[in-house]
């Protein structure tokens, strides 16, 4: 049953009370869950107690990169209970790829797989830059400092996103402002007003898909919506899979995105060596966009649930146990990345960054994101090799998605 206002405003007060007073008590996973400027001495704080603690949250947490990559791969940890149940969540957001375990699974990936694949990226190259360019032409066009955050990181993945999904260009501004709403879904919701208004998103987002599908089916073109309606004419899917799939890829691959960006720039800014070496050699943009996952990755931390009676690392799991994978951490082992804590555009990260997760939910936008912020890194030196930070950066408020708000910046 649904929880009414009071409760739900009830049971938010107590999850942050609760998670401060866990805080001050000591215990680091509820550190990192506190949003902390830095989450990355917290993280040190677990990789101490050991490969794997049960952190007073009740979570079982781990920062070790070779458990991390382990427990991502093993089938005996899913994303549901063990009986199939939701976890309960503050807003519901049902039929997507990260909320399901096999068969289900199994099945929409094999959908999403024609639209978004390794392959596929490589052929966005040309409309990535093309994006930039205009972003950038825009924002030279203009006098003083601006926000990267607002005025480019939020529009390039957006801009893209709505190209693959196959939003029409009357719909583009609401799918921008409604996109942003959704946020929320990704981050972990943390205010009543925050489930409101997401709600409100994601019927408002439902309304707009509505419209397009019956537009596509129309008049079908090369995106994202026009493959999936083929999928539902051949009975491979359903019609009230569609809408979930279509909104589903613009929330994983939005925020996620607009985040690599930010971090990696304010990363190359506050390591004025790393900027100018991108500056002077802009074929390294790749490189920023790898070391920038390994160092400061977008989404922080993954939740599995054990679905049978198991021993891991010395530790007996129950069956339903949550398990907090720490990648923030993990991505800074030294164990597998030696001077860890040094933010380096030459070093080779490889398959290393769990940055993606690993295993079957392993992001299926990976190449398409690395591409987007090679782009966006390349454009940036290339075109405003001055830039600087210009003002104090507001950060976001969630623990699972690390990024800015805003971050001002200047060219000149
Ligand atoms: C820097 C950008 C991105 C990051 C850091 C990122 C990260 C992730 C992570 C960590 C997961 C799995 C979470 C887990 O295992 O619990 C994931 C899943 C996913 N991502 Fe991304 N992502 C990014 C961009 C994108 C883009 C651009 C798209 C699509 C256009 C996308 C589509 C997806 C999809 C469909 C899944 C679900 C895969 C599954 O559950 O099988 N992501 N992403």
């Amino acid at each position: 049953m649904r929880p009414s206002e009071r409760q739900l405003r009830a049971q938010l007060a107590f999850f942050h009370d609760f998670i401060r007073v866990q805080a001050d008590l000591g215990d680091p996973y509820a550190k990192v869950l506190s949003v902390p400027e830095s989450p990355y001495p917290h993280f040190e704080e677990i990789r101490a107690r050991g490969l794997l603690h049960q952190s007073s949250i009740g979570a079982w947490v781990t920062a070790d990169h070779g458990l991390a990559n382990q427990i991502l791969r093993d089938r005996r940890f899913g994303v549901r209970k063990a009986g199939g149940e939701k976890l309960p969540e503050f807003i519901g957001f049902d039929n997507s790829l990260l909320g399901a375990d096999p068969p289900d699974h199994t099945r929409l990936r094999r959908i999403a797989a024609p639209t978004l694949n390794p392959r596929m990226a490589e052929g966005w190259r040309s409309r990535i830059q093309e994006i930039c360019d205009q972003l950038i032409d825009d924002l030279l066009a203009e006098d003083g400092p601006f926000d990267l955050m607002t005025a480019f990181a939020q529009r390039l993945p957006v801009a893209l996103i709505a190209d693959l999904v196959g939003i029409p260009d009357r719909c583009r501004d609401d799918f921008h402002r409604i996109s942003r709403r959704m946020t929320p879904l990704l981050e972990g919701v943390v205010t009543y007003d925050q489930t409101q208004s997401t709600e409100a998103a994601i019927r408002e987002i439902t309304e707009l898909l509505v419209d397009v599908i019956a537009q596509r089916k129309a008049d079908p073109q090369d995106d994202m919506i026009t493959r999936l309606l083929a999928l539902v004419d051949e009975g491979s899917m359903s019609m009230t899979e569609l809408v979930p799939m279509a909104t589903f890829v613009p929330l994983a691959g939005s925020e996620t995105t607009v985040n690599l960006i930010g971090n990696g720039v304010l990363a190359l800014l506050n390591h004025p060596e790393q900027w100018r070496l991108l500056v002077e050699r802009p074929e390294l943009a790749a490189g920023v966009a790898e070391e920038t996952l390994r160092f400061d990755p977008p989404v922080q931390q993954y939740r599995r649930i054990v679905h049978e009676r198991l021993e891991l690392a010395g530790c007996t799991l129950p069956v339903d146990a949550e398990l907090a994978v720490m990648v923030g951490g993990a991505n800074r082992d030294p164990k597998v990345f030696p001077d860890p804590n040094t933010f380096d555009i030459t070093r080779s990260v490889g398959a290393d960054t769990l940055a993606f997760s690993a295993g079957i939910h392993y992001c299926m936008g990976a190449s398409l994101a690395k591409l987007e912020a090679e782009v966006a890194f390349q454009a940036l030196a290339t075109r405003i090799p001055r830039l600087r930070r210009a003002g104090r950066i507001r950060r976001g408020s969630s623990f699972i998605i690390r990024g800015m708000a805003e971050f001002p910046v200047a060219a000149r």
